[in-house]
């Protein structure tokens, strides 16, 4: 069976001046997702934007033929269940956390999965993966980091490969249908060498809009996928 994958432009690295514009630009350009990533100045040492602005930027998530594109919420804040929640108030439609941040993890899930949204969980570098044994089957999408959360731009931590083909056999072993996103450092260069690892989600900032041309770049991801 082949993979189906994904592409989710993070708008960390997006013009924040122009948001509105950046997510119709990165969807004519191909994203299959849109990659919000959530910055409390507590979690991780920087501060981006809040449900306010997701919910603004909902209408703009769509294809030309009027299909919503999902708005794929990377929280990297604490406490988690209240922003979860007003999150999914806000029309996002995967919502990850991460586990160290939630003081009663399984709880964080129920909060995101009661209001209709799919629940991810996100693993720091230095994070190991032992939470996933009692939260599995609750669900849909296993985030690894790839850098240190907080800022765009840095280099891919080659650990991460080894997390991945873990993350895969877990999900295997699960027999469930849960996405393997992969988040940071991810370029045109790389992006092959971590699908053969096991990942099948891809976030990807500055890759995507440091460079003029979105499309070029994201043909140029799924050429190296294919
Ligand atoms: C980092 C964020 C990432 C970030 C990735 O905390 O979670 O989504 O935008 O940026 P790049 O692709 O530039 O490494
Ligand atoms: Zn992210």
């Amino acid at each position: 069976m082949s993979t189906t994958y994904r592409i989710a432009p993070s708008l960390l690295s997006a013009d924040f001046a122009r948001l509105g514009d950046e997510v119709r630009d990165v969807i004519a350009a191909g994203a299959d997702w849109i990659h919000f990533d959530v910055m409390d100045n507590h979690y991780v040492p920087n501060l981006t934007f809040g449900p306010m602005v997701c919910s603004a930027l909902k209408p703009h998530a769509k294809r030309a033929d009027g299909r919503a594109v999902p708005i794929d919420v990377h929280l990297m804040v604490q406490p988690v269940d209240a922003l979860a929640a007003a999150f999914a108030d806000a029309g996002a439609d995967l919502i990850s956390f991460h586990p160290d941040a939630s003081g009663h993890v399984h709880r964080s899930v129920q909060v995101i999965r009661s209001k209709g949204c799919q629940v991810g969980l996100a693993f720091n570098p230095a994070q190991p993966l032992d939470v996933l044994d009692w939260v599995i089957d609750d669900i849909d999408l296993i985030l690894i980091m790839s850098v240190n959360p907080g800022f765009g731009g840095q280099s891919f931590i080659d650990s991460a490969l080894r997390k991945i083909e873990q993350a895969r056999r877990r999900i295997q072993l699960s027999g469930r249908d849960i996405r393997l996103e992969v988040d940071g450092g991810i370029k045109t260069e790389n992006i092959r060498r971590v699908a053969d690892a096991g990942a099948d989600t891809f976030v990807a900032g500055s890759a995507i809009f440091g460079k003029p041309d979105y499309k070029g770049v994201i043909d140029t991801m799924r050429t190296a996928l294919a």
